[in-house]
């Protein structure tokens, strides 16, 4: 018999109102996989992560996690799965540590057991030396990180992130990525969300692509990227991009019959699997030739530009 998932989403529903935020989902975390799901706003990452940290009640489908449905044992899945929300939810007031032990006492550790877990994750997180700062003291990249150290604190099995990088400048994504992958490399499966293709590619095993509480597709980023825009991408800039010179470059790729798109200042033409993107000779056009990754991956998913909906 297969090994059972960490993470089991089964034909999860989500409802508010008449919107259905998650919309029939499913999918599955291997034990140590680190797994994203990907999609921009909206796309319902979040209410996804509310339902598995069971924050959340799901109108429809099941969400186990280690073989323990979050609606019925949520007690038991708190205890063995770590959460970082898209808002941090620390104490601002008071220090580092306390937050972390404030923590460990909320999820039943003793008094003694939560301080030498708040020692160990702040000395893995490299905290030790801010450990009395209040924690308004502490920037954004710092604040982030003690977020995923205090759900550390119960060493858990599965821990799920919500956007454990936005808002960081990039060096302090960069901090958060390498202890994720620690943690990864120590056994930990991870769940986490983002709207960063480059975040998504660089520590994800496997992804979820979602978008309008669907799933679009699933696999890992070299095989979403071959699936679906193997080929490459052109990228046209116009020399002159008049509203006459991007309506001539619509009608040449028009009628190549090229899937294209409009960001910003370039036209970003996307190729079938194993093809090269077309491009028609017009004048004026500089053309640079890329590999593609998520992002186009992304769009050629989610159907005509993501700026028009
Ligand atoms: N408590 C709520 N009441 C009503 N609608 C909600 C609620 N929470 C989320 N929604 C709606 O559900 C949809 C999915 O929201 P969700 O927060 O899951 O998206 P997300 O993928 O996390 O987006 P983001 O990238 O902006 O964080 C959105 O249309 C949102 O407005
Ligand atoms: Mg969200």
């Amino acid at each position: 018999m297969a090994e059972p998932a960490e993470v089991d989403v089964r034909d999860l529903v989500k409802c508010f109102g008449a919107l259905r935020a998650v919309d029939g989902v499913s999918f599955r975390v291997e034990p140590g996989e680190t797994y994203g799901l990907l999609g921009p706003n909206g796309a319902g990452k979040t209410s996804i992560m509310r339902i598995l940290a069971g924050l959340s009640p799901p109108s429809a489908g099941s969400a186990r996690v280690a073989g323990l449905d979050v609606a019925t044992h949520p007690r038991s899945v708190r205890a063995l799965m770590g959460v970082v929300t898209q808002a941090d939810g620390l104490d601002t007031e008071i220090s580092v540590r306390q937050n972390l032990e404030v923590f460990g006492d909320l999820v039943g550790l003793s008094r003694r057991d939560a301080r030498a877990r708040a020692d160990e994750v702040l000395a893995f997180f490299a905290l030790s030396a801010r450990a009395d700062a209040r924690v308004d003291e502490l920037s954004g990249g710092l604040r982030r990180r003690l977020a995923i150290a205090r759900a550390l604190i119960n060493r858990p099995r599965v821990i799920v992130l919500d956007e454990p990088s936005t808002g960081l400048d990039p060096e302090s994504r960069v901090k958060v990525w390498e202890e994720l992958a620690v943690l990864k490399d120590a056994g930990v499966t991870i769940l986490l969300t983002t709207h960063y293709m480059d975040e998504a590619e660089t520590l994800c095993d496997r992804i979820a692509m979602l978008h309008s509480g669907r799933v679009l597709d699933v696999a890992t980023p070299p095989e979403l990227i071959a699936r679906h825009a193997g080929g490459g991408v052109a990228e046209l800039r116009l020399e002159r991009p008049d509203a006459p010179a991007r309506q001539a470059l619509r009608a040449a790729l028009d009628a190549l019959g090229a899937r294209y798109r409009e960001v910003g200042a370039l036209f970003r033409v996307a190729a079938a699997s194993g093809e090269e993107p077309p491009v028609p000779s017009v004048a004026g056009v500089r053309v640079t030739r890329r590999a593609a990754n998520l992002e186009d991956v992304f769009l050629a998913l989610a159907g005509r530009g993501l700026a028009d909906e």
